[in-house]
């Protein structure tokens, strides 16, 4: 058992610096488009055979140091009564959208393991294939609500913002439901064998400080101290486009922030010494030509070495039209030249 990962999350010494990538199973690899070129993405969520094919593929063809999980963030909000469907091109629809008490009223805190057994069922059955950790993961209270109440993908969060700003306390209730069966969910993963846990809080970075403090951070830090209580798995919190969030991204009681790219890790290091830390390769720099590639990933390491621990990843989700060799140029460079610092 490879367990690099899990000691840097914690900010144990280890031999070389572990690396995995958001989003490392999917759309760029041919081997993944074989397995949904067969089924929809929502049947192959619910499929816990396709689901641990899926997720062993990134690990067994680069050697990732972790697994994570193949499935979405939004599962969750389908278990609480919504409709969820999935349109090629346009991503994730909730054709009724949340955005009155009514339909507050409605969501229900479903109970994982009856709701969705597939993703526990997955858990176990990677855990008897794995040689290196298995991460599940949620995504954050507000980047869940902001689907809800857009119906979908969003660029300016207008009506987001508008139920914040006008109906802050039926707001407040979206978010304290979707919480508590985030809690619960992570927690069920936990139970089933996930050896880290990782909160995407993908759209974090829209909001002025103030509104992240009153209307994301909260939940986030609930769910945290939930699991406190029944699991010591490290926690990753990762805010997306959060450089401007980190006086309080840090209080969130995570035992690990990820990073976007937009900050240098070595300065993040010197104002959080107390967090290890994950990230933070621009996505898109894996288009660069290898020598500059490699010197970007050597940059980073380099920044990396003040922190608490460091875990190798993108600063946000691999995009589909990554060539495959890239991510291996990466790996191998992570891996070669942490070893000889
Ligand atoms: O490898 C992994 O990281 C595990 C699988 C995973 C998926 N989604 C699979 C997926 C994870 C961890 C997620 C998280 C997720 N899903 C996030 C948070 C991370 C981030 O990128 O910010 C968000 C915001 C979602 C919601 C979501 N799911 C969107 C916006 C989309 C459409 C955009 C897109 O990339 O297609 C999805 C669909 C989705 N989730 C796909 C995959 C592999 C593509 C579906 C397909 O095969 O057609």
């Amino acid at each position: 058992m490879n367990d690099t990962f899990l000691r840097a999350c914690r900010g144990e010494k280890t031999d070389y610096t572990p690396v995995w990538f958001m989003r490392q199973a999917g759309r760029y690899l041919p081997e993944y488009q074989a397995v949904r070129g067969k089924v929809t993405f929502l049947e192959l969520c619910k499929s816990p055979e396709l689901c641990t094919e899926v997720t062993l593929q990134p690990v067994d063809i680069f050697g990732f140091d972790a697994a994570i999980l193949f499935s979405d963030i939004l599962i969750p909000m389908e278990a609480m009564g919504l409709t969820l469907e999935f349109h090629e091109g346009r991503g994730p629809v909730f054709p009724e959208p949340v955005r009155s008490r009514e339909a507050v009223d409605n969501l229900i805190v479903p109970d994982p393991e009856e709701t969705m057994p597939f993703v526990l069922e997955t858990i176990r059955l990677l855990r008897q294939e794995l040689q290196v950790p298995l991460i599940g993961f949620s995504g954050a209270p507000f980047t869940l609500a902001t689907y809800l109440v857009e119906g979908g993908s969003s660029k300016v969060f207008l009506e987001t913002k508008r139920m914040m700003y006008q109906a802050p306390e039926l707001y407040h209730g979206l978010l304290d439901k979707i919480s508590r069966c985030t809690s619960l969910y992570l927690q069920a993963q936990a139970r089933a064998g996930a050896q880290a846990l990782q909160i995407f809080d993908s759209w974090a970075g829209v909001l002025a400080p103030c509104d992240y403090a009153e209307f994301a951070l909260p939940y986030v830090q609930n769910i945290i101290r939930d699991l406190r209580q029944v699991t010591d798995v490290p926690i990753i919190y990762f805010a997306n486009n959060g450089a401007t969030l980190l006086e309080h991204t840090r209080t969130a009681g995570a035992d690990v922030l990820g990073l976007d790219w937009r900050q240098r890790i070595a300065q993040v290091a010197a104002q959080v010494p107390d967090h290890a830390l994950q990230g933070n390769l621009d996505p898109v720099a894996l288009f660069l030509p290898e020598e500059k590639l490699v010197a970007r990933v050597q940059r980073i390491l380099a920044d990396a070495a003040a922190a608490r621990g460091h875990i190798f990843n993108l600063g946000h989700g691999i995009l589909p039209q990554t060539p495959p060799d890239q991510v291996r140029i990466v790996v191998e460079a992570v891996h070669r030249f942490s070893r000889s610092a």
